[in-house]
């Protein structure tokens, strides 16, 4: 992916996404492209791992400078880790690890949050249901029923940002008590997924799927009815591959308002970008990148 074993040298520095499945991954692609236009000397590979304590176990002799995490590890990744940053450490789940050169030590992070809020934020800007809902605190999900498909690491970044931010949560889960864990870990209330479409609706309600429903290859499937997804004033799915997932492009159709995960994806990439190589982000770069490659 754009990078080239002949020009690694002795001090370049390597990264790798961790991830189960990895090869629908874009990060090796896009961190490969940014690193070479900002001047920076360093690789970044699909690391595919099935059992990341197993991986740090064995890893530590491949010198490697971070990892970004994915699916199915983001919270396994916690316990690999030295240390942990206070905020991934109250979401219970890591996307990010850094190694310090000094002493080989692992500090987890999570961007994924920041990624993700400040893109339904923006997302609500434009949404036509924007009214009523800015209060004091200054966020567009001030107030709002932020409903949360998924109660895996990415959903409690998800539903602990949105609680952050005033809104109120129900979390809908295949797995009924992995639901009811989180929402009682976060405050809010418990569905099984099998219920999602009888949420008593309301005003501006947001929906964010975030679990593989609808990832490729299985690019049919989606999380909710059509006809349920009238309810809500927005929805977004942390999926990217594919950009318009079907939950995203019946929304639409539905005339709701949709966020894309490309936008978290962008989010958090260069909330990594910065702590990978301590050098500002190029934001648009990093737009043009995706856009290029989606
Ligand atoms: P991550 O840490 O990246 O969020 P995860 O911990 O494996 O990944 O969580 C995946 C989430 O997607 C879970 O909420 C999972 O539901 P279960 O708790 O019931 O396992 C959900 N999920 C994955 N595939 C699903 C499917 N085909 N149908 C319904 N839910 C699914």
């Amino acid at each position: 992916h754009l990078y080239n074993f002949r020009q690694i040298g002795p001090h370049t520095k390597v990264f790798g996404v961790i991830s189960k499945p990895v090869s629908h991954s874009k990060s090796p692609k896009l961190y490969n492209e940014v690193f070479k236009s900002v001047g920076f000397d360093g690789v970044y590979a699909h690391l595919l791992v099935d059992d990341i304590q197993k991986f740090f176990q064995t890893y530590s002799s491949l010198d490697f400078a971070g990892f970004s995490v994915g699916i199915p590890h983001k919270e396994a990744a916690l316990k690999c880790c030295d240390e942990v940053d206070p905020v991934a450490k109250s979401i219970g789940a890591i996307n990010c690890i850094i190694r310090r050169p000094a002493d080989g030590k692992l500090f987890g992070f999570n961007t994924d949050y920041v990624g993700a809020i400040s893109a339904i934020e923006e997302g609500l800007k434009g949404s036509h249901n924007n009214s009523g809902k800015n209060t004091t605190s200054g966020s567009a999900l001030a107030g709002r029923l932020f409903v949360v498909i998924g109660a895996g690491g990415a959903s409690k970044a998800l539903a602990y940002g949105a609680k952050q931010r005033g809104a109120r949560l129900v979390i809908a889960n295949r797995t009924y008590d992995r639901a009811r864990e989180l929402a009682d870990i976060v405050g809010g209330d418990a569905l099984s997924l099998d219920d999602l479409p009888d949420i008593p609706p309301e005003d501006g309600m947001i929906l964010a799927n975030t679990t593989s429903i609808g990832m490729q290859p299985k690019v049919d499937d989606t999380p909710i009815s059509k006809h349920a997804l009238r309810s809500y004033s927005l929805v977004f799915d942390a999926i990217y591959t594919p950009r318009v997932t079907r939950l995203l492009r019946e929304a639409a159709e539905c005339g709701v308002t949709v966020v894309s995960g490309l936008e978290m994806f962008i989010g958090q990439a260069y909330e990594q970008f910065e702590k990978f190589t301590g050098l500002p982000a190029p934001k648009e770069l990093f737009r043009k990148v995706m856009e290029n490659h989606s």
